[in-house]
């Protein structure tokens, strides 16, 4: 039996940073699966595909094959049609993409299965939107993992100074908030609290603080009094 671990939570939250420590430290194997709705989102962009066109996306998706593998630090990587895209996913315009066809069900369909199998065959900590809700509805610990719209935004806005990016706080804000609708209101596995999950909101803590949360939670599990 192996253990699951799931953290969904808005973009910005802190959900890769905090999960890739945590696989750390207890050994489990860290699947991103925004990476993955990424790299289908890539995919469109790259062939010129409207993301509104749900007809010809639902077409293209038995096209399209998304898998992962890890590099020699663990580091995730993730293949388009067995490219490695990984260097290609992080951008506003591919994050935007993911977020709009995500709410398209044949894109969904398509990276299910494969979310699922991995869990069947090791102890994983997945994050995204819709883990503990409907990929992992049985996972071992749930954790939705938030954080006011601001201090998400100030997070992003200090990132992209750091990368000496051009940018403007209000509007970094906007696209959160935008971003945040367009997964909370989506028909299909929207973005929302497992009601079994544990409730974590990072506005006001570090990141150590955060896992170390995460793992007194997943201690109880292991470690049951
Ligand atoms: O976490 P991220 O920003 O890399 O995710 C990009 C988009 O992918 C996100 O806005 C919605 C979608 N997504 C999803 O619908 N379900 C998931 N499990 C993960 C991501």
């Amino acid at each position: 039996m192996y253990y699951s671990i799931a953290i969904d939570g808005p973009a910005g939250a802190g959900k890769s940073t905090i999960a890739k420590e945590i696989a750390k430290k207890i050994h489990f194997i860290y699947v991103d699966t925004g990476a993955m709705y990424r790299a289908i989102a890539l995919y469109f962009l790259r062939e010129g595909i409207d993301g509104h066109d749900t007809e010809r996306i639902s077409e293209e998706c038995p096209k399209i094959r998304v898998t992962l593998g890890y590099d020699g630090e663990g580091r995730q990587q993730v293949f388009l049609n067995g490219e490695n895209v990984t260097p290609f996913i992080r951008t506003e315009e591919v994050g935007k993409m993911a977020s709009l066809t995500a709410a398209i069900p044949a894109v969904r369909a398509a990276l299910l299965d494969l979310q699922r199998d991995m869990a069947r065959t090791s102890n994983i900590l997945m994050d995204g939107r819709d883990i503990g809700t409907n990929v992992l509805p049985d996972a071992s610990l749930k954790i939705y993992l938030t954080a006011s719209s601001a201090v998400r935004a100030k997070r992003r806005f200090d990132e992209l100074k750091a990368k000496g990016t051009d940018c403007d706080f209000a509007q970094i804000e906007r696209d959160i908030i935008e971003r945040d609708k367009q997964d909370m209101e989506r028909e299909i596995a929207p973005l929302k609290k497992a009601e079994d999950a544990v409730l974590v909101d990072s506005s006001e803590l570090s990141i150590d603080e955060v896992v170390d949360k995460v793992i007194a939670e997943y201690n109880k599990i292991i470690l049951p009094e």
